[in-house]
């Protein structure tokens, strides 16, 4: 697997190394500030390609590695594609669902693989806690509530900070828990939302969501780029117990049952996340599809139905009202 990276701010960074990891050659990387690419190539021993168009004209380049701002998605996955390569690119997919849409249009009439990097999915504690619930170890899931963020993000001409590029944490960083929320909880049907990206100009963004799935259960979910360092968690209430997890605990992930099979209650089962970088084993997973056939955990699919959660919250926000979801998939 030789890969081609493009982008190395924050995570053309952690790409860079969880490519080096997994066993995948960084045969070259661009990025338009050329000291960052050569930064981290040299930690990998990869060249510095002087465009895009030389990572797409490098025959030996299997995978397309998309790691930039996400209004810029589209287009390196458009030319990626039809360049025969196999993509790998950057949630969230796109800002619109037409641009969510055309990507994986074109990937699919190029015939390349096309595969969006939503990492939670390989978080252990989530992963585990997914399977706690589809196992029905809390019985039917009731309220769920998830929590994440902290400090507000600096990026590369500060493109966190312009909504219009970034589509505020909305859109950037809690569609990380949309996407674990319907592929743990099942479709969602409607979505209310609250977010102070319609009320201040400041540095800071703040938002509740609340979603109906299909299921009838409900989840409050919650965002934060007002706080400090950072913070994630979960907490499942189910008609037979909870599973709560809290990054900031020690033990990550502690199932709490009211009527445990042998009659003892406040189980504790913590599971040590460390194994290795959630990314790398990502990255490991998208680099055995391409070359093995398997079965993608998350698809492209997949990150569009996220997309299309975290602009009904956006709408739900500006409008005050809540949003329905289209029924169709396509
Ligand atoms: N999966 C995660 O946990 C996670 C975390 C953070 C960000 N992201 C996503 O990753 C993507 C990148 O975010 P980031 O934080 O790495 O951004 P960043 O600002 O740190 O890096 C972006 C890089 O792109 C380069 N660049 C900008 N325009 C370019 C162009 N036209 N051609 C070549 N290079 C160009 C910049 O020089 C910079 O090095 C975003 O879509 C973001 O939402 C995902």
């Amino acid at each position: 697997m030789r890969v081609g990276i493009v982008g190395a701010g924050t995570m053309g960074t952690v790409h860079t190394g969880s490519h080096h990891e997994a066993g995948h050659q960084v045969a070259a990387i661009y990025d338009l500030r050329p000291e960052a690419a050569a930064a981290n190539a040299a930690r990998v021993g990869a060249a510095v390609a002087p465009t895009f168009e030389a990572l797409l004209s490098d025959p030996t380049i299997d995978l397309i590695d998309i790691c930039l701002p996400t209004p810029l998605h589209r287009a390196f996955v458009e030319k990626a594609a039809r360049a025969g390569k196999h993509v790998l690119c950057e949630k969230p997919l796109a800002p619109t669902l037409e641009d969510a849409r055309a990507m994986i249009d074109i990937c699919r009439e190029a015939g390349v693989q096309f595969y969006v990097a939503h990492v939670l999915r390989f978080f252990p504690e989530y992963e585990r806690a997914r399977n706690l619930v589809l196992a029905g170890k809390v019985g039917e899931p009731g309220v769920i509530r998830t929590t994440r963020g902290g400090i507000f993000p600096t990026g590369w001409d500060d493109w966190y900070a312009d909504y219009s590029r970034s589509g505020t944490l909305t859109l950037d960083m809690i569609i990380h828990d949309f996407d674990w929320l319907r592929w743990t909880f099942g479709e969602v049907e409607r979505v209310y939302a609250k977010s102070l990206s319609t009320r201040t100009t400041e540095r800071l963004d703040y938002a509740l969501v609340t979603l109906r799935f299909a299921s009838g259960a409900i989840a409050h979910v919650e965002g934060t780029w007002s706080h400090s360092g950072f913070r994630y968690g979960f907490e499942v209430a189910g008609s037979k117990g909870l599973i709560d997890f809290d990054s900031a605990k020690i033990q990550p992930v502690v199932v709490q049952k009211r009527a445990a099979e042998a009659g003892v209650t406040g189980v504790a089962v913590p599971e040590s996340p460390l194994r290795e970088s959630p990314y790398t084993t990502e990255i490991r997973h998208f680099g055995r599809c391409i070359e093995h056939g398997e079965i993608p955990i998350v698809t492209a699919y997949d990150a569009y139905k996220a997309v299309e959660i975290s602009l009904a919250a956006l709408e739900s926000a500006r409008t005050g009202r809540p949003v329905t979801l289209a029924k169709e998939a396509f």
